[in-house]
């Protein structure tokens, strides 16, 4: 009967303590970036400026932060996708935008783009869906490389916030 009674029990903390390992595993994978970006918390609750190393953002990564509060992907695009990107025949796009018009010229590798998906506000999956660019789970939006909508019910591109290089490495977002 005890032993009946325990087991439960014992399973119960195996399962809390393994949640527990996975939550310090994604913290300390978000950590180097966190301190890369290290806005104090009063420029950031300030919705001050924010300025992003880029240097640790291998090609093929998105590097996710938040800036006045709003998701923002910061993007490393490979040779391949920034082609694909500029292949596109624009006027056949729901949201027509040349890919050059939402990346700084000579800065082809970086995308920066709000996070949240222009139907409800979702999080797209990245290098996902049709296009390997995001992938929204909630009703099946497809998004390019470029973060233009290509299929599903999201209307508008992925938009693009204010932000200058002010470095060859260094973005300042706001
Ligand atoms: S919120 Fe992304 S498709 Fe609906």
């Amino acid at each position: 009967m005890a032993t009946t009674a325990a087991e439960p029990t014992r399973r119960d903390f195996l399962f809390i303590a393994t949640g527990a390992v996975g939550a310090v595993g994604i913290a300390s994978a978000v950590w180097p970036f966190v301190s890369q970006m290290a806005p104090d918390a009063a420029t950031v609750a300030a919705g001050a400026p924010v300025d992003v190393d880029l240097t640790p953002v291998a090609e093929g990564q998105i590097l996710k932060l938040f800036w006045r509060g709003k998701l923002i992907f910061v993007r490393h695009r490979s040779a391949q996708e920034i082609k694909d990107a500029q292949s596109v025949d624009v006027a056949s796009l729901r949201d027509p935008e040349a890919d050059a018009k939402r990346v700084k010229a000579g800065k082809d590798q970086w995308l920066v783009v709000y996070g949240n998906c222009t139907h409800l506000g979702c999080v797209p999956l990245g290098n996902e869906g049709a296009y390997k660019g995001w992938f929204c789970p909630c009703h099946g939006s497809v998004f390019d490389t470029s973060g233009r909508i290509r299929q599903g019910p999201a209307p508008t591109n992925l938009p693009l916030p204010p932000y200058e290089f002010v470095s060859d490495t260094k973005i300042r977002i706001g």
